[in-house]
């Protein structure tokens, strides 16, 4: 199964504030949607509260030792091992954060999809650190705009 990760981060590194994403920037969610409809995402408690209900035309794998969320093609687990075994038929499987979620995938990441928003913004949960070496950049794309930003898929690069 392939593990990869999909993330939006500001200049300083920002993905939350206050349980929330800090930006609403029109059209950056698109590669989003277009990379994780028809998968399965594997997703953290406070952000699948943050959304409030599984996303459409996905499998939703909430982590949660304190809650029990289910619903059609959406169920919970405790710990990121058992949402690994459960979903081992997967061809690929996208980790939607938060900050907890990231930092106990991104030993098993191969894919990281990240969208570098180029300002910097408030906030008071951030992108855990990975080693850059680790990866290459296999795409690059930057869409101009108010406030603009850049698609990056790092791929880890094999031993
Ligand atoms: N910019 C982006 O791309 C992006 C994407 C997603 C989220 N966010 C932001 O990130 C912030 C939330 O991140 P966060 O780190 O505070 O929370 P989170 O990762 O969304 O959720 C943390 C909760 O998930 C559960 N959990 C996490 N790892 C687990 C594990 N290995 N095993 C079992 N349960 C596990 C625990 O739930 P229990 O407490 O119930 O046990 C934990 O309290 C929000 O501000 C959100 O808007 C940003």
């Amino acid at each position: 199964m392939i593990i990869s990760i999909i993330a939006a981060v500001s200049k300083n590194n920002v993905i939350g504030r206050d349980g929330k994403i800090p930006w609403h920037i029109p059209g950056e969610q698109k590669r989003f949607r277009e990379l994780t409809t028809g998968k399965t995402i594997i997703i953290g408690r406070k952000s699948f509260e943050e959304i409030g209900r599984p996303l459409p035309d996905r499998k939703t794998v909430v982590l949660s030792k304190t809650k029990n969320y289910s619903a059609e093609n959406c169920i919970t687990v405790d710990s990121f091992s058992k949402a690994l075994e459960l979903l081992e038929n997967e061809k690929e499987v996208f980790i939607a954060g938060g900050a907890e979620v990231y930092k106990a995938a991104l030993p098993y990441a191969e894919y990281i999809y990240l969208t570098a928003i180029d300002r910097c913004f408030e906030g008071n949960v951030y992108f855990p650190d990975f080693n850059k070496d680790d990866f290459t950049v296999i795409y690059e794309q930057r869409v101009e705009g108010p406030i603009p930003y850049t698609y990056y898929t790092y791929k880890r690069i094999s031993a």
